[in-house]
């Protein structure tokens, strides 16, 4: 245990609950291997296999895919144009699921894109219209016989509805949608080949909060009729300062929730995490810091459109001509890019323990290997001043008082057209520290860099 500082009582499971201007990282409670749980995205894979070339993917340790052909025009706008189009977005499905599969990449497939809900409105066909859902239910067989024909349920994710409370995705009533996750999780669970596929649902946009219906009655439904997702996931790309845009504080909500009906606890996915603003390498540090701490896998929102969504990694990657014409492929780096490969391939060995300030607008993910400790910050695109706090510094093996060297690299860039093709260099400075504790500050003259320092252990 470390030793109190004379201004931190309040402590938690041995972490010191964290003041405002102060983010914690623990050296002596390990949080297991580093897996980089945050490293997936939506669509943003080309439809020509190998357009982008391995080292992208392998470089950020793309971990995660989700995709369903949206967006692509005749004669591929989904189901309920007829099986021709249907064919259209299930290739163009099949193809990222391949590509995502080649990189040891799961995948989560939306059965909504499929349908074409991108081409519906309020007079078109929906799911269970009338109480007939025969059409539906040959939609969901057609897509399991062609995803088993296709050797396609390796790493599969079946992402029951996505958004079904936003009009967008869903424009009928709360029941219908409900009726369909249910018996859509039936039909998937009756069929033993799909085992190995793992459900998810609700994919609410909105968040898990007492008062939310949605959230409630399908929780009330799912408990009753035995048909609970492997893993529980929403988005998280709500306004910045919205107090339930955060897993800090969804992470219990959801417990309690949870809770209340009685339902066991699962893999939580934010299946689409950060909104546009936040597409910057400062917020991709703290939404790093935050999924790895609540051990959530995430994966980042896509604001791109038509062709454009099918590329570009959600904007991790840009390119040198035109970063939106399509046919191009002279690839480069966007700055959040190097964000992650940072995150991938230098953040190796163990986690540990983190917290981010109590203002909740500036985080941290730590890890060590044998050779450092490494510590990733990002502020939630905005200035301030804050500081790190490192603790039980002799359980990596260093004594419990002198100096340390900290290298700091600096993830800079405000545009995601823009090319950053490494961290710069911001140089070494030796900070002294004693009673097994470390602090040193951090200046954010602006609301876009993110941070890694580095000591040697
Ligand atoms: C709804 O979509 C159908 C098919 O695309 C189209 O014919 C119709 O005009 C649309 N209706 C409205 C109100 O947009
Ligand atoms: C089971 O689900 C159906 C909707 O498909 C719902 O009407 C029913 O109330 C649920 N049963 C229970 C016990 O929750
Ligand atoms: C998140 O919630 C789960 C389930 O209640 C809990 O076990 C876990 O400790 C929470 N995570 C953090 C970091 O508080
Ligand atoms: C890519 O190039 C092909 C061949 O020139 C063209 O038919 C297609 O429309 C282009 N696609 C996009 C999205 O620009
Ligand atoms: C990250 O690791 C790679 C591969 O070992 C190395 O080449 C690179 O210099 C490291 N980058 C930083 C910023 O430490
Ligand atoms: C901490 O930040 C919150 C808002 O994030 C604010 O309401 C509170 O006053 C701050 N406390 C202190 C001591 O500055």
């Amino acid at each position: 245990m470390h030793s109190l500082r004379v201004l931190a009582p309040l402590l938690v499971a041995g972490l010191a609950i964290a003041d405002n201007i102060t983010a914690t990282v623990n050296l002596g409670v390990s949080k297991g291997s580093t897996s980089h749980w945050a490293s997936g995205f939506i669509y943003g894979i080309p439809d020509t296999p190998n357009q982008i070339s391995d080292q992208w993917y392998t470089q950020m340790g793309f971990r995660y895919g989700r995709a369903g052909g949206a967006q692509l025009d005749a004669p591929a706008r989904g189901w309920i144009w007829g099986l021709q189009e249907y064919k259209g977005r299930l290739a163009s499905t099949l193809s990222n699921y391949q590509t995502c599969r080649k990189y040891g990449a799961d995948f989560i497939i939306l059965p909504h894109d499929i349908w074409g809900t991108d081409h519906a409105n309020f007079s078109t066909v929906w799911p269970g219209d009338g109480g007939d859902w025969s059409d539906y239910d040959l939609f969901v067989r057609t897509l399991m016989a062609d995803l088993k024909a296709h050797d396609a349920l390796e790493g599969l994710v079946w992402d029951i509805w996505n958004e079904p409370d936003i009009e967008v995705f869903w424009v009928r009533s709360q029941q219908q949608w409900i009726d369909l996750y249910i018996r859509t999780h039936k039909i998937l669970r009756e069929d033993a080949a799909f085992d190995q596929v793992q459900l998810s649902g609700p994919t609410l946009a909105y968040r898990p909060v007492s008062g939310n219906t949605w959230w409630a009655n399908w929780l009330a439904q799912i408990a009753g009729n035995d048909t609970i997702p492997e893993q529980y996931a929403y988005h998280l790309e709500g306004e910045t300062g919205d107090w339930d845009n955060d897993l800090q504080n969804t992470n219990g909500t959801l417990t309690a929730l949870l809770k209340s009906y009685g339902l066991p606890e699962r893999q939580i996915n934010i299946n689409e995490y950060a909104n546009s603003a936040e597409q910057i390498p400062a917020g991709a540090a703290w939404w790093i810091s935050r999924l790895e701490r609540y051990d959530a896998f995430g994966l980042r929102g896509n604001w791109l459109s038509g062709w454009n969504l099918h590329d570009l990694f959600a904007n991790l990657l840009t390119k040198s001509s035109e970063p939106l014409d399509y046919n191009a492929t002279d690839y480069a780096s966007a700055p959040e890019y190097q964000v992650y490969k940072y995150y991938n391939l230098n953040m190796t060995g163990k986690r540990v323990e983190t917290s981010g300030t109590g203002d909740r607008l500036f985080d941290v993910y730590a890890t060590v290997d044998s050779d450092k400790v490494r510590i990733l910050s990002g502020a939630r695109i905005t200035t301030g001043n804050w500081q790190i706090t490192v603790h039980s510094i002799s359980s990596v093996g260093l004594p419990s008082k002198g100096s340390v060297d900290i290298q700091t690299w600096g993830f800079a860039g405000t545009s995601v057209y823009e090319t950053v093709d490494a961290p710069s260099d911001r140089g070494i400075v030796s900070h002294a520290y004693s009673g097994d504790t470390l602090t040193f500050p951090i200046y954010q003259t602006d609301a876009s860099t993110a941070w890694a320092f580095e000591f040697s252990r």
